[in-house]
């Protein structure tokens, strides 16, 4: 297919860029409001507040001012959006009813991914996934669309609604631009980024990551997600692991709010991610909180991994 900007020769933005793509009218329309989250995060964020909030989300983490303002942002752009049935987000414990229950689409959030970072001002982000149907019913590949927004030197975000994956940077006027349009990962990258700690690493983890050690891979790992992902993306292509750890058998990030979403930008990509045997996008969420391990990225890497995670007992 041939690239919408080359076709139009001029700056596309994000509206133009949906429409153009075919995008379904109330989807380009849910994708953009989210979008324009983006900016009231970002201002947030610059409003330097990096203190805690005094309370704690159903992971036990400490919520940030930061964290719990991010969520209000987006609970309340979407709720008059008219076209959202359910809201769900890591900093509460519920899904929020906030249409009147035949919206076709329901929205989940992390609104402030690695959090931790903001003293650091290291880069952070917000992922979001687009779900058909209410929250609880969840199926297998009931994912529609996908988005990260990453806040750093420059405010990117990326999205896909099944027609691949593209950047755009935020500029000065406050419009997403296109950056990178049908982003393809190459078949094999050549950065690993690797979360737990290696002394709780299961054997099969360990050999793999031996196997990449040995193959040259480079050390990438941020502690954010958002910014760790969106490098394999725009170096287009390695990997990312949070694995299977002694003592959390199923991970530490979670499948619904962070793993369906990024999975689906990275298939959309023409990349893969698996639980280690299972594709992510296949797995039929059995909670709201569930996590699960993950092996993410270029083809070679992560079928090596399933090659290595099926020799486990
Ligand atoms: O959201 C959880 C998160 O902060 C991710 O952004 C990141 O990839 C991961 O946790 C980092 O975990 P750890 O601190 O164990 O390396
Ligand atoms: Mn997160």
């Amino acid at each position: 297919m041939e690239n919408i900007s080359d076709a139009t020769k001029q700056f596309v933005d994000l509206r133009r860029h949906m429409w153009m793509a075919g995008v379904e009218t109330e989807l380009r329309r849910l994708i953009w409001q989210i979008a324009v989250t983006g900016k009231y995060i970002s201002a947030k964020i610059h409003e330097s507040n990096r203190k805690l909030a005094g309370f704690e989300n159903i992971y036990g983490e400490e919520q940030l001012a930061l964290d719990r303002s991010s969520d209000q942002i987006l609970q309340s752009q979407l709720e008059y959006s008219g076209f959202v049935r359910e809201y769900a987000s890591e900093e509460q414990p519920d899904i929020i009813q906030i249409g009147d229950g035949d919206e076709q689409y329901s929205v989940t959030a992390d609104p402030l991914d690695g959090s931790s970072l903001v003293d650091t001002n290291l880069a952070i982000g917000t992922i979001i996934g687009i779900y058909r149907g209410p929250l609880a019913q969840v199926g297998e590949n009931d994912i529609v669309a996908a988005m990260y927004i990453t806040y750093g030197p420059l405010i990117t975000m990326v999205y896909s609604a099944g027609k691949g994956t593209h950047e755009f940077v935020l500029n000065r006027e406050g419009e997403y631009v296109l950056s990178e349009e049908n982003i393809i990962l190459k078949d094999k990258g050549s950065i690993y980024s690797l979360g737990g700690l290696r002394k709780d690493w299961l054997p099969e983890h360990l050999e793999y990551i031996e196997f990449l050690e040995t193959e040259g891979y480079k050390l990438r790992y941020s502690g954010g997600f958002v910014p760790d992902i969106n490098q394999i993306m725009i170096k287009r292509g390695g990997v990312f692991t949070y694995p299977a750890v002694k003592g959390a058998e199923k991970g530490k990030l979670r499948l619904i709010f962070e793993l369906k979403p990024m999975a689906f930008l990275i298939e959309q990509a023409g990349g893969r991610a698996t639980n280690g045997t299972v594709d992510i996008l296949k797995i039929k969420p059995e909670s709201l909180d569930q996590r699960s391990p993950i092996y993410i990225g270029s083809k070679y890497e992560i079928e090596k991994a399933r090659e290595f995670l099926s020799k486990k007992e």
